[in-house]
């Protein structure tokens, strides 16, 4: 990225997005968000390992946002694109995925993050509960947590994906496969990822028991 003051983001067909003093700051806010996030999720592993000797926590994985699919989303949902609109439209800029070792451990990992005092719940999709139509399944907790910079408080939102390393697989796979494809999938073999991410599931149910029975020896 060049350093120039008047450097500005440009894309081809819904014009300017930002001048680079705002992409400065715009980065700076999300990439602060996600270490903030990052290192919660840390200290929580860390604290776990040491007094449950059992890590829900498997890895984590996160990403900023990039300006091409940021102003794509913002023109497809018919808003300015901007980066005030962006941080006003969008709370998946900074993303976290914190894949878990099994299915309780999701929702021990999210419980643990949402009773921090400062975390705010913006919405919650349980696709474990209610998997999505073609068989994806994650907890998805969008948060809004405060960044504390040299003379300001920024409220800052975040998209976290948990899931476990079962979930992971297929997910990451089908990611590939599919959900970013531009081709047309023939419905038989949407039938069979469907039926893929069933079998893993029910696999994903029974290694969960195994733990617990060992887990109880
Ligand atoms: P956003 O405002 O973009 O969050 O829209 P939304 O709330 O309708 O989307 P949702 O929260 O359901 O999904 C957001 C993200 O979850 C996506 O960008 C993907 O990373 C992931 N995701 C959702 N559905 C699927 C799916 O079917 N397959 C895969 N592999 N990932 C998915
Ligand atoms: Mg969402």
């Amino acid at each position: 990225m060049p350093k120039r003051k008047n450097f500005e983001i440009y894309n081809e067909s819904t014009g300017l997005f930002c001048d680079y003093e705002e992409y400065q700051r715009f980065t700076q806010l999300y990439s602060a968000a996600i270490k903030q996030l990052t290192t919660r999720f840390d200290i929580l592993s860390c604290e776990c390992e040491t007094y449950d000797a059992h890590n829900p926590i498997h890895h984590i994985d996160s990403r900023l946002k990039s300006i091409p699919s940021i102003v794509e989303k913002l023109s497809k949902r018919g808003y300015d694109i901007s980066a005030k609109s962006a941080i006003e439209h969008l709370n998946d800029i900074a993303g976290l995925r914190v894949v878990c070792s099994y299915i309780d451990d999701v929702y021990r990992v999210a419980d643990m993050l949402l009773r921090q005092s400062d975390v705010v719940l913006i919405e919650r999709k349980d696709y474990i509960q209610n998997p999505n139509y073609n068989g994806y399944r994650s907890l998805h907790l969008d948060v809004e947590i405060p960044v504390f910079f040299s003379n300001s408080t920024e409220y800052v939102t975040a998209e976290i994906q948990l899931r476990t390393v079962a979930m992971d697989f297929w997910a990451s796979l089908e990611h590939d496969l599919r959900y970013k494809s531009e081709k047309n999938i023939p419905g038989e073999l949407c039938k069979e990822m469907l039926a893929c991410a069933d079998e893993i599931a029910v696999i994903d149910a029974k290694m969960q028991e195994i733990y617990k029975k060992i887990h109880a020896l």
